[in-house]
């Protein structure tokens, strides 16, 4: 039995094409895969019930279970893209729209975004985004892979996901309706998808509104050093501002280890 009813989501959303398979190994590696074909009936959506192997960023995987929304939003870079100098805002872009969506879920509860991609309820994380964009044989995609707990149980996960993780069920012991809050989620993510393309400024500006890391001490790893220091927020172009002594350094790449 599927928990998604793909006709719907292409009927009530911004996505014109639903790629559904009932299990796989990653939404964005078929995406990818499928990428020549995708290209040509975006926007699209890749949408699975069970993702076995799925993808987080860097070496990071990400884990999930049925109940779980993963999918991934295919874009035409060209036509449905930010500028290029916007387009490291995606990721926040697609932060904010789930934020939102989590925030609606759970009224009760405080729900920030991370830099650069998670969606955290308290200090648990409930979604990771992985962006990507890709080449094709006609022009560039954009992929946005989205993974957020809903009404799957923690409790099968492995210890240091169950530790650090939470779900809309694990919170209010509660299922929702799958497809009626994926398409509320990609309604949520096409708003965002036009305020980044329209005025990028505001979505950094809200990103470090919204964002759990802006004003706390933040160890982060880069991909050339170790960083310690006090967030100050986020720049226009998506970098995180971390004031490491007298110097406000822009990071534009880095795994967050540590927060207070
Ligand atoms: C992260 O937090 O590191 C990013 C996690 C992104 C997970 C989603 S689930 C759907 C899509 N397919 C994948 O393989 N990964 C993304």
């Amino acid at each position: 039995m599927s928990f998604f009813q793909p006709e719907q989501v292409s009927a009530r959303t911004f996505i014109e094409y639903v790629e559904y398979h009932p299990a796989l190994e990653s939404t964005n590696s078929l995406a990818v895969e499928l990428r020549d074909e995708l290209y040509h009936v975006a926007p699209a959506l890749v949408l699975t019930d069970e993702q076995s192997a799925g993808r987080g960023r860097g070496i990071h995987t990400w884990w999930s279970a049925t109940g779980a929304i993963t999918c991934s939003v295919v874009l035409d870079a060209h036509r449905h893209g930010p500028a290029i100098e916007s387009r490291p805002l995606i990721a926040l872009a697609a932060g904010l729209a789930a934020r939102a969506l989590v925030a609606e879920l759970l009224p009760n509860h405080t729900v920030q975004t991370k830099w650069p991609n998670d969606v955290l309820v308290g200090d648990q994380k409930i979604c990771g985004i992985l962006s990507e964009q890709h080449s094709t044989d006609s022009g560039s995609i954009l992929i946005i892979g989205i993974g957020l707990n809903v009404n799957n149980s923690l409790a099968t996960a492995p210890d240091e996901v169950r530790q650090r993780a939470t779900s809309v069920f694990e919170l209010t012991g509660q299922s929702v309706d799958l497809t009626e809050v994926l398409i509320r989620l990609l309604n949520h993510l096409s708003h965002a998808l036009d305020q980044v393309c329209r005025n990028p400024v505001e979505t950094a500006q809200e990103s470090a509104k919204c964002d759990r890391l802006t004003g706390h001490e933040v160890k982060i790893q880069t991909p050339t050093e170790l960083l310690a220091g006090k967030c100050q927020g986020i720049a226009n172009d998506g970098a995180l501002l971390l004031k490491v002594g007298d110097a406000v350094r822009e990071i534009r790449a880095g795994h967050v280890l540590e927060f207070s």
